[in-house]
């Protein structure tokens, strides 16, 4: 029953731990004991971002769930008690439907390696779930903890601005004839951009709320 064993819920799923080991991180219980090679394993130290995922969590006084994003690598599995984590492979997925924040790094070239992209996806994708249209400083301020080696982050910006709220003339997305989008001092024009859909979320566990 729930309080006897570590229970949370990872892209949906319902994993019932009984004999948690409390010296396993959440990334080393996704990677190692669920078999998902998503989230990635880079300096295990809290310092880069590679590992990021989202744990959501029912908040009693709020009557809210809140989203959060987190490092996997220092988080210990059994830390995660009560909560939905959303991975990589819980967003989209090319054989199913990419999500939007995927799409725009792919649209966009933000991913060239690749190995900080789950990362990045899972900042993104929760900066959404809290704020489904965020100012430029909040998109940037949301990729405080990912580090890239690659792009330079510039594309990356490009891409997620295109998610920013209208502002008037400093808006960085001006919106063009025929569903155009211009980002301002970015790489141009991107046509025919996914729109954000909430239906493409995983649901709450209603199940975590009586915890
Ligand atoms: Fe670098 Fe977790 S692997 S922060
Ligand atoms: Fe290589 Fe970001 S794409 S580290």
């Amino acid at each position: 029953s729930i309080g006897d064993c570590l229970l949370f819920y990872v892209n949906g799923k319902r994993i019932d731990e009984t004999r948690p080991n409390p010296e396993h991180t959440l990334l080393y219980y996704l990677r190692n004991v669920l078999g998902m090679k998503g989230t990635k394993m880079a300096c295990g130290e809290g310092g880069c971002g590679a590992c990021t995922v989202m744990v959501s969590r029912y908040d009693r006084e709020y009557n809210k769930v809140m989203h959060m994003s987190i490092y996997a690598c220092i988080t210990p599995v059994c830390r995660v008690h009560g909560m939905a984590v959303t991975t990589v492979e819980g967003v989209g997925s090319i054989r199913t439907r990419l999500h939007p924040v995927q799409e725009r790094i792919a649209k966009f070239h933000g991913s060239q390696c690749g190995f900080c992209t789950p990362g990045i996806v899972m900042s993104m994708y929760t900066l959404l779930k809290n704020f489904p249209e965020p100012s430029q400083r909040q998109i940037e301020d949301a990729f405080d903890g990912n580090l890239c080696r690659c792009t330079g982050y510039r594309p990356i910006l490009d891409g997620f601005k295109t998610f920013s709220c209208p502002k008037g003339e400093n808006c960085c997305r001006v919106k063009k004839e025929g569903g155009m989008i211009e980002t301002k001092g970015g790489m141009g024009e991107i046509e025919g951009l996914f729109p954000l859909d909430p239906t493409q979320d995983l649901i709450f566990p209603p199940e975590l709320m009586l915890i």
